[in-house]
């Protein structure tokens, strides 16, 4: 992993320096002492580059003095500069290939939040390549900041580095294959997350039998593997009655919810081959809210949460659910399932009606990878958002900007009764599909019946959870859509 320090701002005289511009900005304190004992070889390298400071834009000097490189990065233009935490990524893969690099930066918040773009953008998941060819494996072993202040860096980066922490928890996650990654490994892992504080509960097939889960068991009841549902508490807020018995209670929580599928065949609504594989990931809602509540309890976020997940195993066999079967949820209403690959709403239907009865949430948010339909509405640049409350939705869509991690709210009213007609059934209370169109919207229609009228929102994460590309913050893979959303979220529940 890469090694990541803050130092006090006089430059090496070695190794690779990389130095951020702004357009034209000139070469300032202790880059034009630099560029004067190079006799002006600075200057004179950017002018031949034609370098302006354009964002992103590089320029790359060969052993200049004793210098192995120098790297010039533009930052555009200094009223609206690119941001740290791309710029830390952007370095992170320019400079691959070097073992150590040292970066000039402006300020102790730049350099904490260019290091944690950089930790963000060097994420691997090297598990099981036994064989990693020499130039497969990571070169890049240490970055260094130099900043002013750098005790102030350090600080700031500590927080940063509990959320690049939840990230990376639920990245490794997300990426785990079926076989090692089922429900009851998952719940052994987000376990372990006692360890920052956390109150966590595991409840198995016996306690869901019992509880009444009839929506999240008929999902599961065709594998092999059994059932969990995690619930995560995190007691941040400062609590009147501390230290009594009552103070164990949470108070007025905001909840996160996840859909987490460990594997989707698609059960005896079977799904097609090609691409099936992808499926693993179909846990993805429920990786971004364990990592969401590793980040808050990591950086001891003064608020009070409560994160759920319901884990199964989508299987088609002769205990699978049946199209046309019909079951009890726990909420006491019966669902008609016309198609087993209509799964993630049947499981989050449980554990939503779950949360707000035991809970009480002030807002509760579920997360989801549940609809194809998503990625052809929005694509791979927005996730879909749906929710019975203003104020909610705004909130989310601000936080998600804020780390780039955007929203699109769908449909552009509260959710409404022409389409909720949609899912009714003529045997049950309700069907867990609508006609093939506006599949998310009639998706969400069906998780809307489950929340009890209480403050909701739903994001669809499937276009987003899973990057074929590089970006950024981001190397293709799993991305983690949604960890650092909900943490800039319960930020404003901050005292
Ligand atoms: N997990 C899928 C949705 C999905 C598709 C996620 C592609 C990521 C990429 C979900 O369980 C599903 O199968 N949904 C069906 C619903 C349909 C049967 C109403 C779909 O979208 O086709
Ligand atoms: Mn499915
Ligand atoms: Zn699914």
């Amino acid at each position: 992993m890469l090694d990541i320090s803050f130092a006090a701002l006089d430059l090496p005289e070695e190794g690779v320096l990389v130095l951020p511009l702004a357009e034209g900005a000139e070469l300032t304190g202790p880059v034009a002492a630099l560029d004067k004992a190079l006799k002006g070889g600075l200057k004179r390298a950017l002018e031949a580059a034609e370098f302006t400071g354009k964002k992103g834009q590089q320029a790359n000097l060969l052993a200049p003095g004793k210098y192995k490189k120098i790297l010039f990065i533009g930052t555009g233009k200094a009223e609206s500069p690119g941001k740290p935490e791309e710029l830390g990524g952007t370095i992170v893969a320019s400079l691959a290939k070097e073992t150590a690099v040292a970066v000039l930066t402006a300020s102790p918040e730049q350099a904490a939040k260019l290091a944690f773009g950089a930790r963000l953008r060097a994420y691997r998941f090297d598990t099981y390549r036994t064989t990693l060819k020499p130039d497969e494996k990571p070169k890049l072993a240490k970055l260094r900041l130099l900043t002013p202040e750098p005790n102030a860096a350090e600080k700031a980066y500590k927080t940063l580095a509990a959320i690049a922490r939840g990230v990376e928890f639920t990245r490794d996650l997300v990426t785990e294959p079926a076989n090692i990654l089922y429900p009851a490994e998952f719940a052994d892992r987000a376990e372990g997350l006692k360890k920052l504080g956390l109150k966590v509960e595991v409840f198995g097939q016996k306690e869901l039998e019992k509880l009444g889960f009839g929506t999240l068991l008929s999902v599961s009841q065709g594998s092999a593997r059994e059932p969990r549902m995690v619930v995560l508490q995190w007691f941040g807020a400062a609590h009147e009655d501390e230290g009594k018995k009552s103070a164990k209670k949470l108070k007025d929580p905001i909840a996160f919810i996840g859909k987490g599928v460990t594997f989707d065949t698609g059960g005896i609504s079977i799904k097609p081959a090609a691409g099936m594989e992808d499926m693993k990931w179909d846990m993805a809602g429920a990786g971004a809210v364990v990592g969401a509540m590793a980040a808050l309890a990591g950086r001891k976020a003064k608020v009070d949460a409560v994160g759920l997940i319901g884990l199964v195993e989508n299987m088609p066999s002769s205990t699978a659910t049946r199209p046309g079967d019909v079951v009890k949820s726990y909420s006491g209403q019966t669902v008609e399932i016309l198609n087993t690959d209509a799964e993630g709403r049947l499981v989050l239907a449980d554990v939503l009606y779950y949360a707000q009865q035991r809970f009480e949430p002030k807002y509760m948010v579920d997360l989801a990878t549940l609809t194809g339909a998503i990625i052809t509405g929005l694509g791979h640049e927005y996730a879909g958002l749906f929710s019975n409350n203003d104020e909610l939705a705004a909130q989310l869509t601000a936080a998600g900007a804020s780390v780039d991690e955007l929203l699109w709210r769908m449909p552009l009213v509260p959710l409404g009764e022409s389409y909720d007609k949609e899912i009714n059934s003529p045997i049950a209370d309700v069907k867990n599909i609508g006609s093939r169109a506006g599949g998310s919207i009639t998706a969400a229609q069906f998780l809307q019946r489950f929340v009890n009228g209480k403050p909701w929102a739903h994001l669809d994460i499937a276009g987003m959870a899973w990057a074929s590309k590089d970006s950024a913050v981001t190397p293709k893979g799993a991305t983690a859509f949604g960890v650092r959303l909900l943490d800039a979220f319960a930020r404003g529940f901050e005292a």
